[in-house]
Formats: structure tokens, C-alpha cells, sequence
């Protein structure tokens, strides 16, 4: 990891001949659904904001479209990105890139959008190949378990590319900030709040308002957690449980994610989980997105056909998050003996991968956690 950082400075770029130095070039790594809407967001700003370079790269992992053409060259073509986004004009003046060096070599900014499975090996292919003056966000949810315990997503960027990572989450299904309804979104940042409300300034529209809080890990571990969650709520949607009993299964929900980010972090401020990134997230993913539909599908054909597969059929090569991070939470609970302490988060898991029945989840979150984390303690 140290290495990265010595390189870095040997190959900062200059500024192009072409742009005033001080104008910020931004590139987003990343074109899925929420890459694109996110494109889409900061395009109209460099547009707007002179202490930008107009242009957005976005780096495409490469694919070949049923037509037989390559997918980065039919975004330039239609300015749309007709695999995830269709129908939805980017701007201009985002230029899909599929060569992730080239895309990233002349940016001080960069916006990491890309399913978190991912990152670990595009973090490897970047080492020493980003400006030693770059800032970077991170709008990814989800965390690496390691050896030495879980490494959020943010961590990872910072410690592998030598460089400092604010992290964007909220309410956010994308395909409604696409056709631009109103929203809002919470920056989390470490220390400076300049740099922070740089990236509040890139990313705020008329229909989405961005603020900034001083806490990158509350902010990344609601993003994160909240997927979790929103499976618990597919499976109740699934059975037929009605309102009452989702709107429990999100109570319990909440409260175990407040209590495994301040156990996992002393810093996470309780504030944090009544911004965009906290209730105002879980809510809409409980009621609207991708995790729930998939869960409430799951349990419809009660466990018999795997996540894997309902995820080929239903998502057209859209990413699911919540089991992926259920399992890697998992981990972390059996590996520093919580599982009794988060009910809810590890009976998610064991239905994920058919040790229990969906019906399991009121049953085993009902249960009593030993110690009690509602009592305002943690
Ligand atoms: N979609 C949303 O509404 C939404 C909202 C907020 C946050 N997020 C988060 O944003 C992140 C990105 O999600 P998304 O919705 O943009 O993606 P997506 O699930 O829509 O698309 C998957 C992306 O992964 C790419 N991909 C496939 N194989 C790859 C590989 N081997 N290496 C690198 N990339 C590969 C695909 O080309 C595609 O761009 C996730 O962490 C997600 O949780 C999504």
C-alpha cells in the first residue's frame, strides 16, 4: 500500500495546455445506474461552474451490446447509456472512456461508482496512476472483510491509491434523480471542509441537495447497512406481512445499524442517522429499490431458487448489494462474537443462503438480542 503514494507524485500530470490551472478535471469510475445518473449530475455543473473543465470522463467497463457494438462507443454516439440508463441523456460533455488509465490520468477529481466487488482490483490497477494532487468520493456502498476486520470502501481507495476519499450516500434510487425529482444526498468527510463542500458544489442541483457532515464512516456504514435491511423488508413483502410488520423489521433494522457502526467506530456521531444517508436512505430502499424487490422475489418461491439466480433475471446486469454486504457482516459479527447482539442482520444472512425459511426474519429478530442495544447504551 505504501508504494502508491511515492509514484503518485513522480507522475502527477500537468495541466493541459488547453485549461486554465486551476479548473478541476473530474472523472467517474464507473457507468452503472447510479454512475450514470451521477455523470449526468456533474456534467451540468462543469458546465455551469467556471472553476471547472467543462468535460467529464467516464470510465466504462467494456461491453459488447446485443447490436454487436462496444457500449463506451454508443454513449458517445447517443449520449445515453442504453444498457443502464436508457432514455436519459448524459450531457454532452461526458465522454465515455473504456481505458480506466487514460480515463484517470489528467483528473484531481475523482467520483468511485462502481459495484464494491470491484473496487479491491481497480484500486490495484490504479496504484500510480492518479495525480498526486487528486481528491477523491466515493458514492459505493458495501465493505471488504479482511483478515485484520472489515475495511470500508473509502478506507480501501484511501490506503490503496494514497489519497484523501469523502464518501457520498442518501436516499437515491437513481432512476428518479434521472428524470430529476427532487432529493436529497449527505457528503461525509474526515477533516477538511473545504474539499467537502468542493464536492457538495459538483454534485447540488435544484433537485438535489447535498450537505455536508464530519463523519465518512456513520455516513458509508448507513449507505452500506441499509441494503441489509431493505432484503429483511423484501422478504416481509414477500410473505405478505403488510406495513406494520415491515415498518418493524425497518425499526429493528435502523437500530442495528446504529449500534454496529458506533461499535465498529466510537466517532459515529448519532446525527448521522437522521440525515439523508441514515433513515431517510433505508426508508426509500425498504419501499422502492433493487434489494427489496429481489428479497420479496426470494421469498415468494420461498428460498427455492438462489439470489444469484433471481439476480440474472431480474436486474439485466445491475448489481445487487444487500446480500453480498449481509454475508460480510455476518463475518464480522461471528468473528468478534456479536451474533447474538444483531438478530436481524444475521437471520438475513442464513435465509440468503437457505439455512433458514424467509419466515424466519420476525421470528429470529423478534427474539430478544442478550444484551439490549435499544437502551440507548450504543
Ligand atoms: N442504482 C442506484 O439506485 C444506486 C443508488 C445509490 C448508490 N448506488 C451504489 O452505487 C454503486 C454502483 O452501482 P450502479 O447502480 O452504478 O451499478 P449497476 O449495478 O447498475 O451496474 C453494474 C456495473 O458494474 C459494471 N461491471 C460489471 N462487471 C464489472 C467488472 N468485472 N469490473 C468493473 N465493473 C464491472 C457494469 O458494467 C455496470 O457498470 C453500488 O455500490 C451501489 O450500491 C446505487
Amino acid at each position: 500500500m505504501a508504494p502508491a503514494q511515492e509514484l503518485q507524485h513522480d507522475q502527477q500530470a500537468p495541466p493541459r495546455s488547453d485549461e486554465a490551472p486551476y479548473k478541476s478535471r473530474v472523472t467517474v469510475v464507473g457507468s452503472g445506474n447510479w454512475g450514470s445518473v451521477a455523470s449526468k449530475l456533474i456534467a451540468s455543473n462543469t458546465l455551469r461552474l467556471t472553476s471547472f473543465h467543462d468535460e467529464v470522463r467516464m470510465w466504462v467497463y467494456e461491453e459488447i451490446l446485443p447490436s454487436g457494438e462496444k457500449l463506451t462507443e454508443v454513449i458517445n454516439r447517443t449520449n445515453e447509456n442504453v444498457k443502464y440508463l436508457p432514455g436519459i441523456k448524459l450531457g454532452r460533455n461526458v465522454v465515455a472512456d473504456p481505458d480506466l488509465e487514460n480515463a484517470v490520468k489528467d483528473a484531481n477529481m475523482l467520483v468511485f461508482v462502481t459495484p464494491h466487488q470491484f473496487m479491491e482490483g481497480i484500486c490495484r490497477r490504479l496504484v500510480g496512476k492518479v495525480r498526486g494532487d487528486v481528491e477523491a468520493i466515493s458514492l459505493i456502498k458495501g465493505m471488504e472483510v479482511k483478515m485484520e476486520g472489515p475495511c470500508m470502501i473509502s478506507t480501501l481507495i484511501s490506503q490503496q491509491l494514497g489519497l484523501n476519499c469523502c464518501v457520498l450516500m442518501g436516499a437515491n434510487i437513481a432512476n428518479e434523480i434521472a428524470v430529476e425529482k427532487f432529493s436529497e444526498a449527505t457528503v461525509g468527510y474526515r477533516v477538511n471542509r473545504e474539499i467537502a463542500e468542493k464536492w457538495v458544489q459538483l454534485f447540488s442541483t435544484p433537485y438535489f441537495i447535498v450537505t455536508a457532515v464530519q463523519d465518512v464512516e456513520g455516513v458509508e456504514l448507513c449507505g452500506t447497512l441499509k441494503n441489509v435491511v431493505a432484503i429483511a423488508a423484501g422478504f416481509v413483502d414477500g410473505l405478505e406481512m403488510g406495513n406494520n410488520t415491515k415498518a418493524a423489521i425497518m425499526r429493528i433494522g435502523l437500530r442495528e445499524m446504529k449500534a454496529f457502526s458506533k461499535l465498529l467506530f466510537s466517532s459515529v456521531k448519532d446525527t448521522t442517522f437522521f440525515e439523508s444517508c441514515g433513515v431517510a436512505d433505508l426508508i426509500t430502499t425498504c419501499l422502492g429499490g433493487r434489494n427489496r424487490k429481489v428479497a420479496e422475489a426470494f421469498a415468494k418461491n420461498g428460498g427455492k431458487r438462489s439470489f444469484d439466480e433471481l439476480e440474472a433475471e431480474m436486474l439485466q446486469g445491475q448489481k445487487l448489494q444487500g446480500v453480498s454486504t449481509a454475508k460480510e457482516v455476518y463475518e464480522v459479527l461471528s468473528h468478534r462474537g456479536w451474533l447474538d447482539l444483531f438478530p436481524l442482520f444475521a437471520t438475513v444472512h442464513e435465509i440468503s443462503i437457505g439455512r433458514l425459511p424467509p419466515s424466519a426474519i420476525v421470528e429470529h429478530s423478534e427474539r430478544k438480542p442478550k444484551f439490549s442495544l435499544a437502551d440507548g447504551s450504543i
